[in-house]
C-alpha cells in the first residue's frame, strides 16, 4: 500500500477585503520588466471597477476577461497559452485566476501549459505533467467548487472530460476574500454551494474515507447545514459568506484525500454531452440519488425547498440511445469515483441499464 503524497496550497490569505493585498503579494514575484502578470478574470467583472481598479497593471501586465458560461475546454487553454506566448516578450511572471471554478481551473491549466510542450488534452489524467508550472494565484469569487485547493483542473477535451491531476496543479497562493462573493446571483450561489455539500456527502459516504478526509468533510458538512438551513439571509450575510468560503476549502481538502462519488460521475456525463455546468449538473443528478445517499438527498431536498430552487426537468427527455451511451461511457470511465461510492465490486452493481434508467429521470 502506498499513500498519496498530497501537495497543499503553501500560502493563503483569508479575510474580508484581503483582495487589497494582491499587489503587494505579487510584487516580489515579478521576474522582470518583460515578464508580465496575466490576470484571467471572469467577464462578469468586466465593467466592475470595484474589483478591476484594485488590480494594478505595470509594464506589460494585462487582464484577459473570460466568460464562465461554459465549462472550460482543453482547446480554450491551448488558445489562451498561444495568445499569451505571442503577446509577451518573456515567459510571464505569473497567472492570476479571479472567478469561480472555471476561471480557477483555466488559470491552473494555463500555468502548466506555459512550461509543458504539446496540447492540454495530452495531460488529462493523473501525473502526466513533467515540468513545474509557472507561479499561479487563485482568487475565488464564488464558493463551493474547491478548485482553490484541488490538485486538479477539470477540462473538457476532444474525447473526455477529465482533469489535469498533478503535483504542479495546486496554486502557489490563494486569496480568500468573501467580499468578492457578495453579488453572486441566488441560483448560482445555491448550485455552487451544493457542489461543496455534495463533495462532503460523497466523501463521507465513500469507501475511501479515512480520518484525514473525515475531519475536513464533517466540518464542511456542518458548515453547509448552518449556511443553507439555519442562516436567515445566507447569501447576503457576511458571516455566512465567510463560512461558505471555508466550507468550500474543507470540502476540497476532504475529497483531496478520498474521492467524489455517484453524483460527480454521472454529472460529468451530462456535462460532456450537453455542456451542463458542474454545479447545476451535480444538483440535477443528486436529486435522483436517494437509493445511494438517502440522508444526504433528503437534506438536499430540504435545502432546495427552503431557498425556492427549482431544478430544470427533462434535460435528457429528447436524447436517443446513442447519446445515452455517450453519457454512460463518460460516467463509467471514472472508475475511482465508482469504486469509492460503491466499493470494489461496483461493476456488478452499476450496470449500463441502471445508469440509463437514472439519466432518463433527469
Ligand atoms: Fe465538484
Amino acid at each position: 500500500m502506498s499513500y498519496k503524497n498530497f501537495p497543499m496550497v503553501p500560502r493563503v490569505i483569508f479575510g474580508r477585503g484581503s483582495f487589497n493585498q494582491l499587489n503587494e503579494v505579487l510584487a516580489p514575484k515579478r521576474l522582470g520588466l518583460n515578464a508580465p502578470f496575466i490576470f484571467l478574470v471572469d467577464d462578469v467583472f468586466k465593467n466592475n471597477p470595484w474589483l478591476t481598479s484594485r488590480i494594478s497593471l505595470y509594464y506589460d501586465d494585462r487582464i484577459i476577461f473570460i466568460s464562465s458560461k461554459e465549462e472550460p475546454k482543453t482547446s480554450q487553454v491551448d488558445a489562451l497559452v498561444e495568445e499569451i506566448i505571442l503577446n509577451t516578450k518573456e515567459r510571464p511572471s505569473g497567472i492570476i485566476g479571479i472567478g469561480g471554478g472555471t476561471l480557477l481551473d483555466l488559470a491552473k491549466a494555463v500555468a502548466i501549459m506555459l512550461t509543458n510542450e504539446g496540447e492540454a488534452k495530452d495531460y488529462q489524467g493523473w501525473d502526466l505533467v513533467k515540468n513545474p508550472a509557472i507561479y499561479h494565484v487563485g482568487i475565488p469569487t464564488i464558493s463551493g467548487t474547491g478548485a482553490e485547493v484541488s490538485r486538479t483542473t477539470v477540462l473538457t477535451g476532444p474525447d473526455k472530460k477529465l482533469g489535469i491531476n498533478s503535483d504542479f496543479t495546486p496554486f502557489d497562493q490563494v486569496i480568500l476574500d468573501s467580499e468578492l462573493t457578495k453579488d453572486v446571483p441566488k441560483e448560482q450561489w445555491f448550485y455552487t454551494g451544493m457542489d461543496c455539500y455534495i463533495h462532503c456527502v460523497e466523501s463521507l459516504k465513500g469507501s475511501y474515507l479515512n480520518a484525514f478526509s473525515q475531519s475536513y468533510g464533517e466540518k464542511s458538512f456542518d458548515l453547509c447545514k448552518e449556511i443553507f438551513l439555519e442562516h436567515s439571509n445566507p447569501i447576503t450575510d457576511t458571516e455566512a459568506q465567510e463560512k461558505l468560503m471555508m466550507a468550500s476549502w474543507h470540502g476540497g481538502m476532504s475529497i483531496a484525500y478520498s474521492q467524489v462519488g455517484v453524483a460527480h460521475a454521472m454529472s460529468y456525463g451530462l456535462s460532456y454531452l450537453l455542456g451542463t455546468k458542474h454545479g447545476i449538473g451535480n444538483c440535477i443528478v443528486f436529486d435522483q440519488l436517494e437509493d445511494y445517499y438517502p440522508e444526504g438527498v433528503a437534506l438536499f431536498k430540504q435545502m432546495k425547498a427552503q431557498h425556492g430552487i427549482e431544478l430544470p426537468q427533462g434535460i435528457c427527455a429528447h436524447l436517443n440511445d446513442e447519446e445515452f451511451d455517450i453519457m454512460i461511457d463518460v460516467s463509467l470511465g471514472l472508475e475511482p469515483l465508482w469504486e469509492n461510492a460503491i466499493g470494489k465490486n461496483w461493476k456488478k452493481v452499476i450496470t449500463r441499464a441502471k445508469l440509463k434508467e437514472l439519466y432518463q429521470k433527469m
